[in-house]
């Protein structure tokens, strides 16, 4: 039987108050009780972003780096901020390096009218230099808090059938790379 996948969803927002939880609660749900995926978090507001940043030595940098490393695929759940990504999800991302590396990355986005669209575009320019691999594939939702509500997200079906092809093709890419990087260190490509 194959392992399962060590999935960590990170969190793109730091914002008191942020809509993210809400976005990220329906990804939880959907994904729910897979055995093909073991999730694990990482949450911006609940670290010392001061603290972040390759080259730091402390201990928050070094715990999250490990994380990064004992992941095998990600899906950042991200807004757009400025027509761009958060400065709190950039400090998550600049604090590892080779931990990135031949590993597959999805988005789920939100926003005003555009989804957090270009703001998943820009993270694809800095995943390519961190030499993971980013997902054609995207759930984005523009204008968000008026499909969500008290029950959840209001006629889903567009939006899970797009996250199931998602986590189908992270799932495949996160198999793919996992062997490929146990038959050869990517470290070692080039060297
Ligand atoms: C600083 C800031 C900048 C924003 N810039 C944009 C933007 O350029 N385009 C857009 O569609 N929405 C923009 N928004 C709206 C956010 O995408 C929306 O408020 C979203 O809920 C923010 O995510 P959060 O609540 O999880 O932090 C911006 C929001 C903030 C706080």
């Amino acid at each position: 039987m194959t392992e399962p996948t060590r999935l960590t969803i990170i969190l793109g927002s730091a914002r008191e108050g942020r809509y993210c939880d809400t976005v990220f609660r329906w990804v939880l749900a959907e994904i729910g009780s897979s055995t093909d995926f073991v999730v694990d978090v990482i949450d911006p507001a609940s670290l010392d972003l001061g603290s972040l940043g390759r080259g730091n030595g402390g201990e928050s940098v070094a715990a999250l780096r490990q994380r990064i490393d004992e992941a095998d695929a990600f899906l950042v759940v991200t807004p757009e901020y400025n027509h761009g990504y958060p400065a709190a999800l950039k400090a998550v991302i600049d604090s590892a390096y080779i931990e990135w590396q031949a590993k597959p990355v999805a988005f789920i986005s939100y926003g005003g009218i555009s989804g957090g669209l270009r703001a998943v575009e820009q993270l694809r320019l800095v995943f390519a230099e961190l030499h993971a691999v980013t997902l054609r594939d995207s759930v984005s939702f523009p204008i968000p808090w008026r499909r969500f509500g008290a029950n959840g997200l209001a006629d889903a079906h567009e939006e899970r059938k797009a996250l199931d092809m998602l986590l189908a093709r992270l799932l495949w890419w996160s198999h793919t790379l996992r062997s490929a990087r146990l038959a050869a260190p990517y470290a070692e490509v080039a060297a």
